[in-house]
């Protein structure tokens, strides 16, 4: 693919990976990704901002080929997906420095052997002159690691956040031309990797009030000639108070906790409340982190194995308390056969969750008419607490 022009002087060279289904061994790609890097000509000094991941670094090379110098290389951030064929772009160009933050310089040096001389460290608000063309760099740490940055082009309004407002998206479009694909992903994207970090997000959110943004140019899925699009979703999705949906992930072995979570479903259905339910056995985790960014509440339901909760839920409550979601309640349902601990392992496995729990509903065996008078509770204490909070 040629390079593509985002501005005179300013150009896409980024790396499409229409294949790749996993990343971080963890995250689910239903629809690939990309690694987008950017070249900008000033009338003095070319930079390089951000590079792309190791398999794909012959794809950066060939965009490279005949360009005969580069001045500055810009590390927004120093996971490998960005970061790890900058060892070949120095190879070509010794004399390029990389520009990065200080933690990015020591994350870099420890990731990718780079030799010290090799880096320029930037403080923030710091700028960096091309000639007739102005970075200026904005530290926005915790998007996704301690070190990250942002970089504004300003003569040409440009933001480059990296990860910030990215999506796993493989497409030719380099603009988002279908919004709801696109919304769809991003917000996949924003549950998978910056939820945790929703409380600097917000913090990023205001300070970016202060910069005219005409276009948002991330360095994985398609870039934002229209940011509003992607910075009206982003403030939902941190600062919005949480939404009346129950997240009900659970597994079953023989049936019980399946009858009960079936009924608990219908309970909260009929009483108004959505609920948004996972079977762990088949549930792509992708699906179950995005139902998370809007829930108020989280049931858990599992069957007892060797006395405590089932593995893939214990994975679930980890993955659920990992991801840090705006949740305020969470209770749990299941079933025993001789004895269970199931719902002391599980309470203390989501410290980070700030929430209220709700009263368990534990079956001995096949659920029976208290156990469903039990759920019929549990589904009133929901609807009521969500209802008291506002959450709609
Ligand atoms: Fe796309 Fe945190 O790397």
């Amino acid at each position: 693919m040629e390079p593509r022009e985002l501005k005179p002087k300013v150009y896409w060279i980024g790396a499409i990976d229409w294949d790749r289904r996993l990343f971080d061994a963890l995250i689910p790609l239903p629809d690939g990704t990309s690694y987008n890097a950017y070249l900008v000509h000033g009338s003095h000094k070319v930079a390089l901002i951000d590079a792309v991941d190791p398999p794909m670094t012959d794809v950066l090379m060939a965009y490279l080929e005949d360009i005969p110098a580069i001045d500055y290389v810009i590390a927004n951030h120093a996971e490998q997906d960005h970061s790890g064929s900058i060892s070949c772009v120095l190879d070509k160009y010794p004399n390029a420095k990389v520009i990065t933050t200080p933690k990015g310089k020591d994350m870099l040096t420890a990731l990718l052997l780079i030799p010290e001389d090799s880096f320029i460290t930037v403080s923030d608000g710091e700028t960096l002159s091309l000639g007739d063309k102005t970075l200026e760099f904005i530290h926005a740490p915790w998007v996704h690691w301690p070190e990250t940055m942002l970089t504004y082009l300003r003569e040409d309004k440009i933001l480059f956040p990296c990860d910030l407002f990215g999506s796993h998206l493989a497409t030719t479009d380099l603009y988002v031309t279908d919004g709801g694909q696109v919304y769809e992903a991003s917000k996949r994207y924003y549950a998978e990797i910056m939820m945790p970090f929703r409380t600097s997000i917000e913090k990023h959110l205001e300070k970016l009030k202060g910069y005219e943004i005409d276009m948002i140019a991330p360095s994985h899925g398609p870039l934002h000639d229209k940011p509003s699009f992607i910075l009206e979703a982003y403030r939902g999705w941190v600062s919005d108070p949480p939404k009346n949906i129950v997240v009900l992930p659970y597994i079953s072995m023989h049936g019980s906790t399946k009858k009960m979570v079936e009924y608990l479903v219908g309970a909260l259905a009929q009483r108004g409340v959505t609920v948004k339910q996972f079977d762990l056995a088949v549930t792509d985790i992708g699906k179950l982190a995005m139902a998370l960014v809007d829930a108020a509440t989280i049931v858990i339901g599992t069957p007892t194995v060797l006395v405590g909760p089932h593995p893939n839920v214990a994975y679930a409550a980890f993955l659920a308390n990992a991801l840090r979601p705006k949740v305020k309640f969470v209770s749990i349902i299941g079933s025993y056969g001789w004895g269970s601990k199931a719902v002391e392992q599980l309470s203390g496995m989501i410290p980070n969750l700030k929430v209220e729990v709700l009263g368990p509903v534990i079956s001995k065996g096949f659920p029976e008419a208290s156990d469903f008078k039990a759920l019929d509770n549990l589904a009133n204490t929901i609807a009521e607490k969500h209802k008291e909070h506002g959450f709609a």
